[in-house]
């Protein structure tokens, strides 16, 4: 199964292919905050992207219009509500200013 390693903490899991991100990273037990339950509105779940980023599930179009909105965003922003863990391992980058 692909690993999933979240910084700043260094938490590493194993999360099946396809589990949402932001859901893994919770079940890591990082307090990463959804305020619209998953649905691409709050940007409370915006994320840096290190490594692993092309097997993410592609960015759809709600998820591209909120991270336009959004502040400080940059080519390795996702929203974890919306991207779902692949094939490869990945390492995420939680953010402290949203
Ligand atoms: S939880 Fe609100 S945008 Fe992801």
């Amino acid at each position: 199964m692909p690993r999933l390693t979240i910084q700043p903490s260094g938490k590493t899991t194993e999360v099946a292919p396809d589990t949402v991100l932001l859901a893994a990273i919770q079940a890591a037990g990082e307090n990463l905050v959804s305020k619209c339950g998953g649905n691409a509105s709050c940007g409370a779940c915006h994320v840096f992207v290190h490594e692993g980023r092309k097997s993410l599930s592609k960015t759809q179009r709600a998820e591209h219009e909120k991270l336009d909105a959004l502040v400080g965003v940059g080519s390795k922003s996702r929203l974890a509500c919306q991207a779902r863990m692949g094939e490869e391992d990945v390492t995420v980058e939680l953010l402290s200013f949203v």
